[in-house]
């Protein structure tokens, strides 16, 4: 299929944008390079374009046939979103909106959207399952919740079928670590731990000791970045036939803080400093995903479910590029 691969150049875009090439799809990236890297797009075929710009969606949808649109590009910074709303719903919503009118005005109906575990807010119930409320806690998850029921909307006027793809925590670096993970500025929590490890920074603060869970860290669900791209090209095979889908994307094991920093220490053979902080707004203690769904209606199955494996890409992936892509 001819996909056309919104925020391909970011870190969950750029490695399915080359899953889509290796399974034989024909992926045309489409970004602003405002966070991504052109250098992660490798040889895939590029446009540099703000999804803002209608006329330049219309004419790239028009030109190479797209088929089926992947959308990634969005801001994902959680306590960003809470002090800058309106820049979260003007790029996560208005340019979402934009980008299904152009795709409306074309005649391209089939989109896979990078969703995310922030649309339950802090949910009653653990393990997560995709029925329960929707109660997002800050203006990241309600952008990507809008979304979402827009997309619901438009498949019940039968306009559009659509993926929502709820993520857990992603990371690893895909394709046996050489896709990697370069955010500006970093605040996900085991690149972080890496450069603590390379010693790229002074420590590594846990944000909370004092959660319900064993050893008083925060717990979370953290997807390896190959598994999670495989998910979507599940979904994108059965966006002909179906008109909605929604899925978690998780492992269903959470690990903790604490765990994920002695992981690093093994598999870096790195000491460095560790310190303990306050809470930070907004974490829930526990989140991990039923992912039965996506299991038994796609056929999902993970290979790197082990945290250790991971880690190991993640460490593979920052070792080799330590200054990131250099872009
Ligand atoms: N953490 C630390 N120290 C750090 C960074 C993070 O202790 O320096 C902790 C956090 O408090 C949290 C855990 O590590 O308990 C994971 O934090 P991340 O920021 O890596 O990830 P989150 O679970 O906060 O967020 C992820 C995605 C978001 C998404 C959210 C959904 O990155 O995009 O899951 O719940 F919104």
């Amino acid at each position: 299929m001819k996909v056309l691969v919104a925020g391909g150049a970011g870190y969950i875009g750029s490695n399915m944008t080359f899953m889509l090439a290796q399974n034989g799809h024909e992926p045309v990236v489409y970004d602003n390079l405002s966070k991504g890297h052109r250098a992660a797009v490798k040889d895939a075929r590029f446009v540099l374009g703000d999804l803002n710009d209608r006329h330049l969606l219309v004419k790239t949808l028009q030109e190479h046939d797209i088929e089926a649109v992947m959308h990634f590009a969005a801001f994902i910074e959680v306590g960003e979103s809470v002090s800058e709303p309106m820049r979260y719903y003007q790029n996560n919503f208005c340019n979402t909106h934009n980008l299904l009118s152009a795709m409306e005005d074309v005649g391209v109906d089939k989109f896979v959207f990078s969703s995310t575990a922030a649309v339950y807010g802090m949910p009653d119930t653990i393990p997560i399952t995709e029925e329960i409320l929707k109660q997002p806690i800050n203006p990241y998850g309600e952008s990507k919740w809008a979304v979402e029921r827009l997309c619901c909307f438009l498949s019940e006027a039968d306009k559009l079928n659509y993926a929502a793809l709820r993520y857990f925590n992603a990371c690893g670096a895909g394709q046996n670590g050489t896709i990697g993970e370069d955010h500006s500025p970093e605040s996900h929590l085991i690149p972080l731990i890496i450069q603590a490890a390379m010693g790229k920074r002074e420590d590594i603060k846990i944000f909370g000791t004092d959660y319900p869970t064993d050893d008083g860290t925060c717990i979370r669900d953290y997807i390896h970045i190959d598994d999670l791209c495989k998910a979507h090209l599940l979904a994108l095979d059965k966006l002909g036939s179906e008109k909605q889908q929604v899925y978690n994307l998780g492992n269903g094991t959470g690990y903790s803080v604490r765990q994920v920093i002695d992981t690093v220490k093994k598999v870096s053979g790195k000491d460095f400093k560790v310190t303990e902080t306050d809470r930070r707004a907004g974490d829930p203690p526990v989140l991990t995903a039923d992912a039965a769904k996506a299991r038994t209606q796609l056929g999902w199955q993970t290979d790197y479910p082990e945290l250790e494996k991971i880690v190991e890409s993640a460490w593979k992936w920052h070792s080799e590029n330590p200054n990131g892509y250099d872009d």
